[in-house]
């Protein structure tokens, strides 16, 4: 049988427990899963790329081998090619994800008829967790412990200390994307 691997890509900003969820449902379906997150420069992080691949090692090293962390900038479809790999695995969580999720696949595909998206559900309590959600309350002091490891809620409040006093240092509004 050939190699089984996928790419799983995303923002990662930051990883969440419900991304983890999906690499170790992931990694039931597929030997290798290459975690790719996007560097795109027209759009502002909130953590810088070096940050989010950095969280991702972190969270995945009892997958050692099986799961790769990588980056890529540019069409997913042009890095598939790259990797020689043609799958690409999602989450699925609510039918709110649905029209993005479906739109992306079948763009994918129509770039490069060989992609194919394969979506995964999440474990029921991570349904509605999104990395959004989990900034906003970390930036107004929320406790963050259920929806992301550890290590990446230190980072979080490291961050957002960090903004906070910027704001407080210059007296003004700094615009940040959360
Ligand atoms: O975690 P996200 O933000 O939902 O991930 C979206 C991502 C990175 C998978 C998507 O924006 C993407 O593939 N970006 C790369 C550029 C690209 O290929 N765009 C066309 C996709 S149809």
């Amino acid at each position: 049988m050939a190699e089984c691997i996928a790419v799983y890509p995303g923002s990662f900003d930051p990883v969440t427990n419900g991304h983890l969820d999906l690499i170790k449902r992931g990694l039931e379906l597929f030997n290798q899963l290459i975690v790719a997150v996007v560097s795109n420069p027209a759009k502002q992080s909130f953590f810088l790329l070096e940050d989010r691949l950095e969280m991702l090692r972190e969270s995945t090293r009892e997958y050692a081998g099986r799961v790769v962390i990588d980056s890529f900038d540019g069409l997913l479809v042009h890095y598939l090619d790259k990797k020689g790999v043609h799958v690409i695995l999602r989450g699925l969580r609510a039918v709110s994800d649905f029209e993005y999720e479906f739109e992306m696949a079948l763009t994918n595909r129509r770039l490069c008829d060989k992609a194919e998206t394969i979506f995964m559900a999440p474990s029921e309590e991570y349904i509605f967790l999104r990395a959004s959600l989990v900034r906003e309350i970390a930036m107004l002091d929320g406790d963050v412990s259920t929806f992301v490891p550890p290590n990446v809620k230190r980072r979080l409040c490291d961050r957002c200390q960090m903004i906070h006093g910027q704001k407080n240092r210059f007296n003004k509004n700094v615009t940040i994307s959360i």
